[in-house]
Parts: C-alpha cells; structure tokens; sequence
C-alpha cells in the first residue's frame, strides 16, 4: 500500500496566528485583535500583536520549509490586512506583504495554498453584524475578488473558509472564540447559513476570476469511529454518528456544512430539528451554496469512538479509558481517526480528499544540547498516517496531508501554551530551532510515506 506518486505533503499556518504586526503598514483591527485586548479570555494573557513576527522573518520560515523538502505551504490571509475597511479601499502596503511571500514560495518550489478566511473578520464588519448580517456574502465576495485578481497569477490553489464549525460554533455559540457571542439557534441557523452562502459565492469568484484554479473547502468535526471495525453494526453507527445534525445545535455536525456545499441539500434530520430557522429562500440559496469543488478538505486532530447499542440504529459514544494517550492540550490520541473520517468522507462526498490540517501540541523545549526532541510527535504523526494510507489503500481517493503547523504559534484562547509546530519558536528572541519531528518529516515526504 502506496501513497499515490503525486501525494501532496505540506505544512499548514494562519495569518493572525504568525503574522503579528497587528498595527503595521495600514492592517486594522481583525476580531481576534479585539478579543485578545478584553481580559480573561486568553489562557495566558497573551495576543497576536507579535506572535512568530513572520510579517518580518517570513522568508527565514519559507526557506526552512525548503531546505525540508516541504513544497505545499498553506497559509492564510489577514482580511483586515488587505480591506481595513472590511470592502472597498484596498491597502496596497498590506497586498505587498502577499506578493513577497508568494513570490519567495514560488522562487523555493513552494506551491502556496492560500485560505481566504481562517477567522480573523475585520473588526468594523463584526460591529456589522458579522456572519448575522445579510450582506456578509457580498462582503466576502468582494475580499475573495481581491485576492483571485492580486494573487490568482500566481496562487491556482484555494482554499474558502477554515472550519465553519469553530467559526461560529465556538465564536458566536458557546462563545469561546472570538467575537465571544452565545447567540440564540435562529440566529446560529441565519448567521451558518450566510457563510454557506459566502463559501458559495467565493467559489463563483475564484473560478470567474482565475485561471486554472482549484478550490477546496476545510470544515472540520471529530470523526466518528467504530468501536468494533469487524462489526458492521458498529461501522454503520459511526457513520450515522458522524454524519448527525440534529440535536440542540448543529453549528458543530459535519453535515450541516459541508451537504450544502457538496451535495446541494441541508441533511434531513438537520432540517426536521432546524429548518424551522432558516431564512425564507433557503431553497434557492442551495443553488449558489453548491459549488464545484476540486477538493474536499478537513482538518481532523481526533476521533470520538462508537458503539452500537442495539440493532435498531441506536448508538453511543465510548470514553476513552483512563490513562489514554493524550497531546499536551488533553485531546485524545486516536490514529483510526485519519482512516474512518477520510473513509466516511469519501463515500458521501466523493470528492478528492485532502487533511486541511493534522499534528499535536506536546510539551517541547530546547534541551541543553539545542535541539528539540519531539518523539511523541513523531509517533503521532507515523500512527495516523498509517491510517491515512490504510484508507487510500481501500479506495478512498486521498491526495494529500498538510502538518499542522510548520511553526510554534498563538493558539487562539490557548495563547502560546501550546505548541504544534515542527519548528520551535522562542518568542522572547523568535530564534526559530527545528524540531526532531521537521527532520523526519523530510525524511517521510522523500520517501512519500514508504518508510513509515
Ligand atoms: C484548528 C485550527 C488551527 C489550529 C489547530 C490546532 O482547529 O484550524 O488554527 O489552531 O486547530
């Protein structure tokens, strides 16, 4: 069993969680700015303001992941950076950032996948509304036509919106992202519904403005697992398992956001819950919501395990015992992850499958020898990717993996606790020092996956 000859091997990044220069060069505030600034709502009090500074040392990084063989790179960019008033005037000194980064990628052999949002809205949009406000989808477009005319010469690989769920699951439900709201469901159904209408009309954009583009969409949701794999009662549970949108919201289901965009339809038990909530016209919205897509992507850092209970359909989750594997952050170690989610994911969608996003936070440090030994991460990333190729092994159309992240970042309400990347970041000096892990990693992507 073989990862095909073409298989993408890459790391992944976002703009607020490396970029810093928060105020520089004309960038206004993104929601994340804002959140940071109120207290208590970052683990360790800290912010993006500098973060990795890769506004300034991006070509150091970009040559590390070179000098690794890396040659697809992720990132995103910073909305606020480019439209500081969200639309209209767009900020040349901010463009010009993209530009540099782009063209030292493509002068490294770096094929740059650019994500149009992984969260950080202008600030003057959220006091808008948002994703509540109607006009969202226009405002997005208008930033996606951005990007397509600035950077579609050279950049053919796109990717429309990071993990809807966290967007508005975490951000505007349980309100532990920014903006920190806790709507209502009628408005979590109204404001999901305007960023499937924005995934929808980015696509349009991209595909009207570039040429020989490629688009891909990356929600996310742990997968489910069956329990028992050689008990076809339990594959069918975790199936229904993962693929379930009622419940008290939908904001965190695979299905409510990715059925529209790939398939044209809210899923069913979706609906009977929530389709109630749904703005008039919703019908007709599914027509711009459903896009061609030349990947399915997600990012998938865990898997939940499932049990049938009965022959009727009826199913549970089963805890992981104590003392299971965990990464430093508490989420559990379950490598079957990254074979039952790509599975289930190819069977309904059947669209080339990508993970947007994959790795582990562990407790790193520099040892006196000065280096960072990291074999946990190893481990981790050896196990899933095993399982990853398991499933292409059983036809499911697998084309690529990116690493998240290449660097140690601001991990969102967790600060700099945490630490994801195959490169370590001291942030006092932002001396960056490569991981035992970043080695390895060349040494898998040079063999494509043969010597793991
Ligand atoms: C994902 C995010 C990414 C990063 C990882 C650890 O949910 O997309 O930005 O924070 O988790």
């Amino acid at each position: 069993m073989s990862f095909r000859n073409d298989f993408i091997w890459g790391t992944a990044t976002a703009s607020f969680q490396i970029e810093g220069a928060w105020d520089e060069d004309g960038k206004s505030p993104s929601i994340w700015d804002e959140y940071c600034a109120l207290p208590g709502k970052i683990l360790d009090r800290s912010d993006g303001k500098t973060a990795c500074d890769h506004y300034h040392r991006y070509e150091e990084d970009v040559a590390l992941m070179a000098q690794h063989g890396i040659r697809n790179y992720r990132f995103s960019v910073s909305w606020p950076r480019i439209l500081p008033e969200g639309t209209g005037k767009v900020n040349e000194a901010g463009a010009a950032f993209y530009d540099r980064l782009i063209n030292c990628l493509l002068e490294h052999g770096i094929r740059p996948w650019m994500t149009v949002f992984h969260w950080d809205l202008p600030a003057c949009l959220e006091k808008k509304g948002g994703w509540l406000n109607d006009q969202m989808p226009d405002w997005f477009a208008e930033y996606t036509g951005v990007l397509a005319e600035r950077f579609g010469d050279r950049v053919k690989d796109f990717i429309t919106i990071n993990e809807p769920q966290c967007v508005l699951g975490m951000g505007y439900m349980a309100g532990i992202f920014a903006p920190g709201l806790k709507l209502e469901v009628k408005d979590q159904i109204t404001a999901a519904h305007n960023l499937l209408k924005s995934h929808g009309r980015a696509c349009r954009v991209l595909r009207e403005k570039v040429k020989d583009v490629r688009i891909g969409y990356a929600p996310c949701a742990a997968p489910a697992v069956p329990l028992d794999e050689a008990n076809p009662a339990d594959v069918e549970a975790a199936r229904k398992a993962y693929f379930a949108a009622g419940g008290d919201s939908p904001l965190f289901s695979v299905s409510w956001f990715s059925d529209p965009a790939v398939l044209g339809t809210y899923p069913e038990d979706g609906l009977a819950c929530f389709g109630q909530y749904l703005p008039e016209g919703w019908k007709e919205d599914l027509k711009e919501i459903c896009q061609p897509l030349d990947f399915y992507m997600q990012n998938i850092y865990e898997g939940k395990q499932i049990r049938a209970t009965d022959g009727a359909g009826n199913y549970e989750t089963v805890p992981y015992p104590a003392g299971h594997p965990r990464t430093a952050c508490g989420w559990p170690v379950t490598p079957r992850a990254l074979y039952w989610g790509p599975r289930f994911l190819w069977e309904r969608y059947r669209l080339p499958f990508i993970i947007s996003e994959n790795g582990m936070s562990c407790h790193d440090w520099v040892t006196p020898d000065g280096k960072v030994h990291d074999p946990n991460r190893i481990d981790y990333v050896r196990q899933y990717l095993k399982e990853l190729r398991r499933a292409a092994g059983d036809g499911a159309d697998i084309r690529g993996y990116f690493y998240w992240s290449l660097l140690d970042n601001f991990e969102w309400a967790r600060g700099y606790t945490e630490r994801f990347g195959l490169v370590y970041v001291d942030y006092a000096t932002q001396k960056r020092t490569p991981k035992d892990s970043l080695a390895w990693y060349a040494d898998v992507i040079r063999n494509n996956g043969e010597n793991l």
